[in-house]
């Protein structure tokens, strides 16, 4: 007797008619026609059942802050930096909890299982960090999430920059941020690298920082976090988010730069909403993208995982939760339009964000954790066009979110009565 058995599901490596059962929370078999009983059943009528959303970069810490004290008029990088040193000093711990679980509540319903956030070290009173540390236990059930100390005024520009990372880290925060391209000079940003890098390495943490998040193509900390990495043997444990210089920069360099990336096992963390919405801001016409060198970065063998970034706040008013936005909006900036491409940017959504996450029992495999995803979706691909319902979530073997199908309702003569998304397949 199983505890949970879904049958007839797609699979997102393209298995059909596959049976997944799941006992003691972990997953038990994956095969055609398994015969056993099970205390629930999910018949999953051949659409895409996935491993959970995987978000490995967000800033939980100021989500659906939208408005607070005041909208981000010009809509730009450097004023929501600004805006959000207006609000820091408003913060309080019960407000940050509060909507940091409301979107947690919003991130369930969308799939998504597991989140990676920078929180922003730099005010002392580090509410921030209390908060999402309590956040973090208080969601420990069904959202694994990991805290980044990020010292968001820069580690050395920051006043006490530097004592308050410390304390963070002391306090719980157990991955090693950064934004050197955010200090006062290229060479202070060099220098908090190779800082930060050293602290990882003494305490045993992985290290993900905000490199580069600029059009500036002689933004090259993203070297020296390579080279660092590979000093102090951090290899597989170093992520590079953002990475939006890369786009800018000169081809040539980018042949050196990419190969000392791999030998690094760098984990490339692009966030395709926040990017296309920031980046070029300097341009007038033709106007750069942005994004860092996906099709690239990925052909070259590094782990490439796209994150969310902001969901309504200071820099981004949009946003939903929903990691297939993401992918959708990097399909069409990386214009990787051929289907094994699409496949791939699904990948950057699921497993890839696994890895950079480093989380354990991930997948749709016998002994992996019994985390699944029912969506209103045939396979990757459709899920990617169409964003659809998630119509179940399963955590540890137990549904925890289910929404209604969307099916449109047609009142027009000689027509169908209803129109599934889903089921809207091109052709005759
Ligand atoms: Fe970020």
């Amino acid at each position: 007797m199983f505890d949970l058995l879904i049958r007839n599901a797609t699979l997102p490596d393209g298995r059909r008619g596959v049976d997944i059962a799941v006992t003691g929370g972990r997953v038990a078999a994956v095969e055609p026609g398994i015969a056993a009983a099970a205390a629930e059943v999910i018949d999953a009528g051949g659409l895409l059942v996935t491993p959970p959303f995987v978000d490995p970069h967000f800033h939980m810490d100021a989500t659906l802050s939208l408005g607070l004290p005041r909208m981000n008029v010009s809509g730009t990088l450097l004023e929501g930096i600004a805006l959000w040193g207006e609000l820091r000093p408003l913060l309080t711990r019960e407000a940050l909890v509060e909507r940091a679980m409301r979107y947690c509540d919003l991130a369930v319903t969308q799939g998504l299982l597991a989140i990676r956030t920078h929180v922003d070290t730099s005010d002392p009173r580090l509410v921030t960090v209390e908060a999402m540390l309590e956040v973090q236990d208080r969601v420990r059930d069904y959202i694994d999430l990991q805290i980044v100390a990020f010292p968001q005024d820069g580690y050395f520009r920051a006043p006490d920059g530097e004592a308050s990372f410390a304390r963070a880290l002391d306090m719980g925060a157990n991955i090693v941020g950064g934004i050197p391209h955010f200090e006062r000079t290229m060479d202070e940003g060099r220098l908090s690298v190779e800082a930060l890098c050293r602290i990882a390495a003494d305490r045993g943490l992985p290290v993900d920082m905000h490199c580069d998040e600029t059009d500036d193509p002689l933004s090259r900390h993203v070297e020296t976090l390579a080279a660092q990495t590979v000093r102090f043997g951090l290899q597989g444990r170093v992520a590079g988010s953002h990475l939006t210089s890369m786009h800018s920069m000169d081809n040539y360099y980018v042949s050196k730069l990419i190969p000392l990336m791999a030998e690094a096992g760098m984990h490339v963390i692009p966030n395709p909403l926040i990017n296309i919405m920031l980046q070029g801001r300097h341009d007038t016409y033709p106007r750069r993208r942005g994004m860092t060198r996906v099709k690239e970065l990925m052909a070259a063998g590094l782990n490439v995982a796209f994150g969310h970034d902001c969901v309504m706040d200071p820099w981004y008013s949009m946003g939903s939760g929903d990691m297939l936005e993401v992918g959708h909006m990097a399909i069409h900036v990386a214009q990787m339009a051929g289907i094994d491409e699409k496949a791939r940017i699904f990948d950057a959504l699921t497993v890839n964000s696994a890895r950079a996450m480093g989380l354990e029992g991930y997948g749709i495999a016998r002994g992996c954790k019994a985390d699944l995803v029912l969506l209103q979706a045939r396979d990757p691909v459709e899920a990617l066009r169409l964003k659809p319902v998630r119509l179940a979530v399963v955590k540890a073997g137990r549904v925890i979110a289910r929404t209604a199908p969307r099916i449109g309702q047609l009142s027009l003569p000689g027509r169908p009565g209803t129109v599934d998304g889903a089921t809207y397949a091109p052709g005759g």
